[in-house]
């Protein structure tokens, strides 16, 4: 889909349909409704009138214009109240007047920039909600899938603003949008790509595409480089699978003047979870595929990183391996150690997340990474807290964590900090190792993030825990039902944040 700003009228476009929207409770609209409802000789007003559209936040009415005006329809999208709408709001109602237009068969499409009149909101942030919105709402994963010819595509999307002044920054911020959602795109690729095809080996050459695409550098460490460095944590998890590992670092140099502006992003990279020797269950096994979706999004926002350019270094982290019950598999009660020395004993094979990151997050520490954000589908006890709605935050520097925190939610990817007392601590205290690699059922979350937290060294550190909101069991707003790519747009925005200050 191409999506461009154009200055001039929106009545004026010859496309298959136009997006105009109303806010609840207006009875006579306004601006580009307004204009659209007198070319129409008032078919819109009319229909406010006889109670058919109230502009309640995800209503859609799409109307024929019978030759009256160039663009053959015009979708009517609901807004709710004008003092609800938010930029995420701009994201949703775009995404489904996308999907609602697709069903239609509408194939050039052009909307107004929600917000940007009555609503107060600036055009350029808008424009670019509004091309992710379009990306992200449209999304389909099909590649395995028969190609199907009555199966089409909305092509172009044209936003377009009357006030020329406003349409060098629309573009600007469109552009950085489409790259933003495209990244996400990639995301929800990998992620939604079954484990069969999506094997650690596939991760590494997805981020080598990644790397060529945003003219980041990247090396993939394999089995004997990982023992020669001393990362026993992760081989003791992929000793059980036939799959190679492979530990990808991804490097993006925004700021090569000052080397210690650095950003170390680490993600869970388990192509497949089936649990070890400390099986899972069926049911429990059934989403698992989806295990890799913390490296997923590091390896999609290095690649975004890489096209936006800050100005700040970010460092990609993804150790991947499969968690499998292979004869060499490891075994509950074995003892290994991570790369910065410390000792596990693994109290269940099943906690195979944190023993992957435990040796990334060693090794960013011994690159001299100061801060950093790991992401990972890491624990049930995540979802049981938090649902799917937002992420599970947890860290060692309050202004980071609430840095993090603040941009996910910036950018509609709620995130929810959860503490980590040093009380919590005893429960993962081993008879026979440093540490253990379970905290036991209470607070397992917690313990989850902090068993992570032991490897950082000194570095200001964030985890986020997305088990819950990875993947989606229904298509809601601009998250189609499977991957949402969560949370590849709050790991960018924070990148350009900390690049900014
Ligand atoms: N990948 C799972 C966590 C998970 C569960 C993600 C459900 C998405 C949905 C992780 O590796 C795991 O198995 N965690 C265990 C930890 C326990 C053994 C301490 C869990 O949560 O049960
Ligand atoms: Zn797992
Ligand atoms: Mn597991």
């Amino acid at each position: 889909m191409d999506i461009k700003v154009v200055s001039g009228d929106i009545t004026e476009q010859s496309v298959g349909a136009i997006i105009v929207n109303l806010f609840e409770g207006v009875t006579s609209p306004g601006g580009a409704t307004g204009a659209v409802d007198r070319s129409l000789e008032g078919a819109i007003s009319g229909l406010i009138s006889d109670g058919e559209i109230k502009g309640k936040r995800g209503e859609l009415t799409l109307v024929h214009t019978l030759g009256k005006i160039a663009p053959a329809r015009v979708l009517v999208a609901g807004l709710g109240k004008a003092s609800d709408l938010t930029v995420d709001g701009i994201r949703s109602v775009t995404a489904e007047s996308c999907r609602r237009l697709r069903r239609a068969g509408v194939e050039t499409v052009a909307t107004i920039a929600h917000g940007a009149g009555i609503g107060g909101m600036d055009a350029g942030e808008s424009a670019k909600a509004i091309a992710e919105g379009a990306i992200l709402g449209l999304y389909r994963f099909d590649r395995h899938k028969a190609k199907n010819s009555d199966r089409r595509d909305i092509v172009t999307l044209a936003i377009v603003e009357s006030d020329t002044g406003k349409v060098a920054a629309m573009e600007k911020a469109a552009a950085q949008g489409t790259v933003i959602a495209d990244a996400v795109s990639f995301c929800r690729d990998m992620a939604n790509d079954p484990a069969n095809h999506m094997t650690p080996t596939r991760m590494a050459e997805m981020a080598l595409e990644a790397a060529t695409e945003g003219g980041l550098a990247i090396e993939v460490f394999e089995r004997p480089k990982m023992e020669e460095l001393g990362m026993g944590a992760l081989l003791g998890v992929a000793q059980g699978s036939d799959e190679p590992p492979k530990f990808i670092v991804l490097r993006y140099q925004g700021d090569p003047e000052d080397e210690g502006n650095v950003l170390g992003l680490l993600g869970k990279g388990i192509t497949f979870d089936s649990g070890g020797l400390d099986i899972k269950t069926a049911g429990g096994m059934r989403t698992m595929k989806g295990d890799m979706s913390g490296g997923a999004s590091v390896i999609s926002a290095m690649r975004a990183i890489g096209k936006l350019k800050p100005r700040i270094n970010v460092v990609g982290i993804v150790p991947a391996t499969e968690n499998m019950p292979g004869s060499r598999a490891q075994r509950p009660g074995d003892v290994v150690r991570a790369l910065n020395g410390k000792s596990i004993e693994i109290d269940n094979t099943d906690a195979e997340g944190r023993l992957v990151l435990a040796d990334a997050a060693a090794y960013a520490a011994s690159i001299g990474v100061k801060r950093i954000v790991d992401v990972a589908t890491l624990t049930g006890a995540v979802v049981t807290a938090l649902g799917n709605i937002c992420t599970g935050a947890f860290g060692n520097d309050q202004v980071f964590t609430d840095r993090v925190v603040a941009a996910g939610n910036r950018v509609g990817e709620r995130a929810w900090e959860l503490p980590t007392y040093a009380q919590y601590k005893e429960q993962y205290i081993s008879d026979v190792a440093d540490i253990k690699n379970t905290g036991g059922r209470p607070a397992g979350a917690i313990t989850g993030a902090m068993i992570i937290g032991e490897f950082v060294g000194d570095a200001s550190w964030v985890h986020l825990d997305i088990a819950g909101t990875a993947g989606a069991d229904k298509t809601r707003g601009y998250n189609p039902k499977g991957a949402t790519g969560v949370p590849v747009r709050t790991l960018v925005a924070l990148a350009q944040e900390l690049a900014r200050s």
